[in-house]
């Protein structure tokens, strides 16, 4: 959809060289500042899956924290933290991957879904696909059944969509 895509456009600040040089670091600040710009981005996800599609949406730490609780309110789904590692308090599946820049891990609560529970998987930028992989892997390791997989913006230059093929993923920006 053109004006989606021009509505994040517009609600994206390029920083080149952060958090390192050579990267193009995209801050959607902005977009989550604006609320209407915000509600609307968020409607876009859940309209394009459909309310019944999923039964809980699982958001990454930290940006797609605000994507799931917001998308978590919008609908009454339940919300999953897909958290960094050693965050949570009790046993976890894991998942590393490693990023753009660094490496990481990914933890969610053994017992955070209910068997075939439907989840739909929201994060700001699909940049290289680990930290989607990584978050795909979970959501089954706990026994979760992916609805879908959302986000704001995607990196097209850095393929995380191949990575993550044949799974379907919805951007509202591709760049
Ligand atoms: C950023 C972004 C995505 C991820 C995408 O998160 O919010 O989650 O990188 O990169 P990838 O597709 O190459 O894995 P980051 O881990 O930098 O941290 P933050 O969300 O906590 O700011
Ligand atoms: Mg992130």
């Amino acid at each position: 959809d053109k004006a989606l895509a021009e509505l994040v456009a517009g609600h994206v600040v390029d920083v080149p060289d952060f958090p390192q040089p050579g990267i193009l670091f995209k801050d959607i600040t902005p977009l989550f500042g604006d609320g209407p710009a915000f509600r609307q981005a968020i409607d876009a996800i859940v309209d394009h899956h459909g309310r019944d599609s999923f039964d809980v949406v699982a958001g990454v730490e930290a940006r797609g924290f605000l994507m799931a609780g917001a998308i978590g309110y919008a609908t009454g789904a339940g919300v999953l933290p897909v958290r960094k590692a050693g965050k949570l308090p009790r046993e976890v599946h894991a998942a590393s991957y490693a990023l753009e820049y660094g490496e990481a891990t990914l933890e969610v609560h053994i017992d955070a879904l209910k068997p075939g529970q439907r989840v739909l998987v929201v994060d700001d930028v699909l940049a290289t696909g680990g930290t989607a992989e990584a978050t795909l892997s979970l959501v089954e390791q706990a026994g979760g059944m992916v609805a879908g997989f959302s986000v704001l913006i995607e990196l097209a230059f850095l393929h995380g969509r191949d990575r993550l093929a044949p799974r379907e993923v919805h951007a509202l920006l591709t760049v």
